[in-house]
């Protein structure tokens, strides 16, 4: 489903991703770990083809990124939770959720529908005419997953979508995450710093370091420390093959 060979990104300032590689087959979940700052981000913003690859390739379901992009089919195919939220200031809760429905030109009643669904998903029934400053960290979170996932893409990429809520909602958050791949059949990439999350929803791991994959394997293996890399990680250690800077 989604199929990475040799992957190469350089911003000029030597590569930030070094020939990676790796196959999430349908239905399935990776998780993406590695320091701050390892490239996670970047990976993703390339594979939804935010970031031209120096080298290398990638395939959605036998399609490259830039195929689909050209064929305006990239926000239908693939769902993206951005970092920092990455919700539009002036758009109410909403119209942000609206917004990839309306690019698909879906007919207004649908969209109403559907925007009330996944709304009452996250638990966020009844801010519909909020907007983003008026919302916590965690609800804006909520509103950018309900927007990547509305249109039912086929593959969701969630850049750490965790990230500062408190452990019953990155909980809540993470029974969300299984439930789409469940019921949708959802392929994902979550990157992720929380163990407990990965752990949860993973079927398989990458770690990153230094711009490769220095772990590529299954949750199993990684969570049973099967390699150094994957106990350091775990253990947070600062002794082990990773350095600390
Ligand atoms: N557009 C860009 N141009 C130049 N360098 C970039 C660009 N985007 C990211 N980088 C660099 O690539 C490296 C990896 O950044 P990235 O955002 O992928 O890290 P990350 O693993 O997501 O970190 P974090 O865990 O802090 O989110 C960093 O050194 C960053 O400065
Ligand atoms: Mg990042």
């Amino acid at each position: 489903m989604i199929e990475i060979s040799n992957l190469v990104v350089d911003f000029g300032g030597g590569p930030v991703l070094d020939g990676v590689e790796f196959y999430v087959p349908e239905g399935k979940t990776a998780a993406i770990m590695g320091k701050n700052g390892c490239g996670k981000s970047v990976l993703l913003k390339t594979i939804i083809g935010l970031i031209t690859p120096t080298s290398g390739n990638i395939f959605i379901r036998g399609v490259s990124p830039e195929v689909m992009r050209k064929k305006q089919e990239i926000t239908v195919e693939m769902g993206y939770v951005f970092q920092r939220g990455g919700l539009f200031d002036s758009l109410s809760v909403y119209e942000n959720v609206a917004f990839p429905l309306r690019r698909k030109k879906i007919p207004e009643h649908e969209i109403e529908r559907t925007v009330a669904d996944v709304l009452a998903r996250v638990g966020l029934s009844g801010s519909e005419n909020k907007f983003p400053a008026e919302l916590s960290g965690g609800m804006q979170k909520r509103v950018g997953l309900a927007r990547a996932v509305c249109t039912n893409p086929s593959v969701v990429l969630y850049d750490d979508p965790t990230a500062g809520l408190d452990p019953v909602l990155s909980d809540s958050i993470a029974e969300l995450m299984l439930l789409l791949r469940e019921s949708y059949r959802v392929t994902s990439l979550v990157v992720t710093h929380e163990l407990k999350v990965a752990e949860k929803i993973a079927d398989q791991v990458l770690l990153i370091y230094k711009g490769k994959l220095v772990f590529s394997g299954s949750a199993k293996d990684f969570f049973t420390r099967s390699s150094e890399y994957a106990r350091q990680f775990c253990e947070g250690d600062i002794e082990g093959p990773m350095d600390i800077f």
